[in-house]
């Protein structure tokens, strides 16, 4: 399987690296020996079907889970994370599923929710700024920062929570299916959102479920299935390799091959 890297600066090196990360619940191996760079200024899909790994993926690399077995690089060094905490101060942010914002708050103060004891220690009217400096650079719609996010459409919702994430200058940033409850407008707006943090030269981890979707914005696809890396395709790769290798279609295609070729051989020596 040949991926193209070419699109990446000469002499690039990976923000984030795991090699043979494995993560078992008791007897059940979520992931196993799981390998995967992340370079500044891409963005990399991770797909894979129900179970497949993606959010024990996601949990491990946002200090939620520690792995198993196997080592993470971060920038150069091998890194171990204790807590989320940990994966923060690194510059690795998440945007979990839930968004986890406040209904009852309003967009500056769910950008700024939780950073009460950071070193930030903004007034309302410096937070208030720094929230529309974040959303413009996104070039974000967001009609007033003042509005609650109880009024607010999905996608602005996730924009609003992919601004918070980026409060703390993260190097990383994960996204656990930015665009599942969106629809084709939105998800549009947020497609362009993913477009610019990578212009701004971050690593972007999205996961999907949609094909087009990460068609549209990862440079390279990362397939896991049954909890192990079943293939790193590029962007271009058709919908039939992609869900060939999500569904381990294509295992199959290839161990049926392997066994003609090996029937054959057989044959052939039966013969000679
Ligand atoms: N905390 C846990 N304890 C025990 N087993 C777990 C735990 N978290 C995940 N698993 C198991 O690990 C495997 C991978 O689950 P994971 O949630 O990472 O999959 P996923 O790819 O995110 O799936 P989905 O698309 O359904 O969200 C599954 O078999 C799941 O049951
Ligand atoms: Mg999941």
């Amino acid at each position: 399987m040949s991926v193209n890297y070419s699109a990446l600066p000469e002499g690039a090196q990976p923000i984030l690296s795991l090699r043979k990360v494995s993560k078992n619940f008791g007897a059940v191996a979520a992931l196993t020996e799981i390998d995967l760079d992340v370079y500044p200024g891409e963005v990399v899909a991770i797909v894979g079907d129900n179970g497949a790994g993606k959010s024990t993926l996601v949990k491990t690399l946002a200090g939620a889970h520690s792995p198993t077995t196997g080592q993470i690089w971060f920038e150069g060094k091998e890194i171990v994370m204790k807590g989320p905490s940990d994966a923060l101060e690194l510059g690795i942010a998440t945007v979990f599923q839930d968004l986890a914002l406040c209904e009852n708050l309003d967009v500056v103060a769910n950008i700024f929710l939780g950073q009460e004891k950071s070193p930030l220690h903004l007034d309302e009217t410096e937070m208030e700024v720094k929230a529309w400096t974040l959303l413009n650079e996104l070039a974000a719609r967001i009609p007033n920062v003042r509005d609650v996010v109880a009024s607010l459409s999905g996608g602005q919702r996730q924009t609003v929570a992919i601004a918070r994430s980026l409060l703390l200058n993260p190097k990383i940033i994960m996204l656990d299916e930015p665009t599942a409850a969106l629809g084709v407008a939105q998800t549009a707006e947020v497609l362009n959102l993913i477009e610019r943090v990578k212009e701004k030269g971050l690593g972007v981890i999205m996961i999907s479920h949609n094909m087009q979707d990460v068609r549209a914005v990862a440079d390279r696809v990362v397939v896991l299935r049954l909890g192990k890396n079943n293939g790193v395709f590029n962007a271009d790769a058709s919908n039939e390799v992609l869900i060939g290798a999500i569904t381990g279609a294509t295992d199959n295609a290839v161990s049926r091959r392997e066994k003609r070729i090996a029937e054959l051989e057989e044959q052939v020596e039966v013969t000679v």
